[in-house]
């Protein structure tokens, strides 16, 4: 077999500069925490109706305390009219009756601590749904009211008012703002939506609603949970005279100018400004707010800001130590599977969050993104938000998509940090791309009449046992998104204790990051395996990634953990390892 083990200079003049860097130390447990996001809807239904519930979670925690997660974060489950999946609140101290009531949700927290397992909830500040009762409040009182300032309401353009106040579209597609109809029936004013028409965006200039938010963010600090993870963290100010303003490219997803360009490093992100309503300085304040409100309570309660902005340098921002406590790293999340890129964004993000005191996360999947079994198989740039299904264009092979994917998440659960896994992915699962049409429920794919498939893809309902009705999902066999056919070898049931599974990969590997405290180390880069290698020692174990077409002759040494079976001495392809040295 070919090896790859010689070093060119060609290779050494990539690698970074420094061979060490030093992550920001802090006795805080989210530091070097595995935070396990759980997707309510498709996570574990108890009571049939096909949409997973809090109870159906809280029967299914042992199953993650077993894993070897230290934290779970749950996706909204409060009260809404799911014209979002949840990302649209009308109540925010309130469960959903579709996902339970707030005894299930005490009842949750405590079992899950009992577990060992921390609880994020995740807080969606940026906008109302549109059937929130202070909405309700905005359309029903005169323009200029307070409670319209409460909003952001302009009026049109023209004569008539007709035309929109700017030229901003949606995240979701179409334009982002909604003209309303006053109550003696004329046309009136404009709402700005960020996202869909049902997700009117408060206006955070106005300190009521600040008040407001603190006593939403007291309400659960209360009821025991030990942290949020921030929605939209970085839309929630806008430019002054919300000036007219057209994205550089295609791709942006949920937020800035995160492209291919920029994570290739073709084109400098500091050289794109941030659009006027993203990035805007002004959100700082509104984060040194909630910090202030966690430090009022005891055990570390933790704030995960989801901000895409770039550079990364930038990112930071929102983790100073008056700030949030961590924010995720979407560069990393895109990183192309090249050795290349992925050396520089695991040194840039180490380098930009240790600046600031904080430590770096990582992530390869959520509920937002293609699954990272297919999205890293895909053969072009990852289309992001807008989704693959049946007519995409050169289909990951699945095969090659779970080998990279495995190898994937064994080089990010050895890096310094916090890491955040997406349900599902430790079965390995991939991107339902067969998804009906009709079965379709993401405002993306309506907005856009169908052209992007939108993020139901990586949202169905998960398996956990091969036989049973919805891969014992519920009982029913009903599912709010129709489970492939083929997912039976996925399920928990079938990958329980079986050598070489998904699901034995990603519990070995928990657990040998935390018996060599992965989470806490630093990282020394090694420059003896080639260019087409990510290869690092963090504390006693030496971890490669072959990201080469040829074998790379390993080291002397005991292999802990390796995402491929390895033969002969040598590193096969797209697989990593990791080697007590
Ligand atoms: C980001 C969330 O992750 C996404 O699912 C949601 O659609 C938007 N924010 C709007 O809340």
């Amino acid at each position: 077999m070919a090896l790859e083990n010689i070093p060119d200079s060609v290779a050494s003049a990539e690698l970074p500069e420094t061979s060490t860097i030093i992550t920001a130390t802090g006795s805080e447990w989210w530091r070097s925490a595995v935070i396990y996001q759980i997707y309510p809807r498709s996570f574990a239904d108890s009571d049939g109706n096909g949409v997973g519930d809090l109870p159906g979670i809280t029967h299914r925690l042992p199953a993650l305390a077993e894993l070897g997660v230290d934290a779970i974060w749950l996706s909204p489950f409060f009260k809404s009219p799911q014209k979002d999946a949840g990302y649209d609140v009308s109540d925010y101290c309130d469960v959903d009756p579709l996902f339970g009531t707030l005894n299930d949700f005490d009842k949750l927290l405590e079992t899950a601590h009992g577990l060992g397992l921390k609880v994020i909830a995740d807080m969606v500040p940026n906008h109302t749904s549109d059937q929130h009762e202070w909405f309700q409040a905005a359309l029903a009182a005169p323009e200029g009211s307070p409670e319209r300032d409460r909003y952001m309401f302009r009026d049109g353009k023209g004569p008539k008012g007709d035309i929109m106040p700017n030229n901003w579209e949606s995240v979701f597609g179409g334009p982002m703002w909604e003209r309303i109809i006053n109550p003696d029936g004329t046309p009136g004013q404009w709402y700005l939506h960020i996202f869909d028409k049902s997700q009117p965006d408060l206006n955070w200039e106005n300190p009521w609603v600040r008040e407001k938010f603190f006593d939403i963010l007291r309400f659960w600090l209360d009821r025991g949970v030990d942290g949020f993870r921030v929605d939209v963290a970085h839309g929630m100010i806008k430019e002054a005279g919300l000036p007219d303003y057209t994205p550089p490219e295609e791709g942006a997803s949920m937020g800035g100018p995160v492209g291919s360009d920029v994570i290739h490093g073709i084109t400098d992100p500091e050289s794109i400004p941030d659009p006027p309503y993203w990035g805007q300085p002004g959100v700082h304040d509104i984060w040194r707010g909630w910090h202030t409100v966690l430090a009022e309570y005891e055990g570390d309660r933790v704030l995960c800001a989801e901000a895409w902005v770039d550079p990364l340098s930038k990112v930071a921002l929102w983790v100073r130590p008056d700030e949030m406590s961590q924010a995720f790293n979407f560069a990393y999340m895109f990183a192309a599977w090249k050795a290349k890129p992925l050396r520089r964004v695991i040194k840039e993000s180490i380098e930009a969050f240790s600046a600031v005191g904080a430590p770096s996360t990582w992530v390869l999947s959520n509920h937002d993104v293609v699954r990272h079994a297919s999205r890293l198989a895909l053969t072009k740039d990852s289309p992001q938000g807008a989704g693959i299904g049946p007519k995409t264009h050169g289909k990951p092979d699945p095969v090659l998509g779970l080998r990279r994917a495995r190898a994937a998440t064994s080089l990010m659960l050895a890096l310094p940090g916090s890491s955040y896994l997406y349900q599902g992915e430790e079965l390995g699962l991939p991107e339902d791309m067969e998804l009906p049409d009709n079965a379709r429920q993401d405002p993306t794919w309506f907005r856009t009449n169908g052209e992007k498939y939108g993020r139901d893809g990586c949202r169905v309902p998960i398996p956990w046992e091969a036989d049973k009705p919805s891969y014992g999902f519920n009982r029913s066999g009903k599912s709010w998104l129709p489970q492939p056919q083929d997912w039976a070898p996925y399920a928990r049931d079938a990958q329980e204790g079986v050598p070489g599974s998904t699901l034995e990969l990603y519990k070995s590997a928990l657990a040998l990051r935390s018996q060599h405290r992965l989470g806490t180390g630093s990282l020394e880069w090694l420059h003896d395996y080639g260019k087409k290698v990510v290869a690092f020692r963090n504390g006693d174990v030496t971890v490669i990634t072959n990201l080469g077409k040829v074998a790379v002759e390993l080291p002397v040494g005991d292999i802990l953990l390796s995402s491929e079976p390895i033969v002969g001495g040598a590193l096969p392809t797209d697989t990593t390892v990791w080697i007590r040295s």
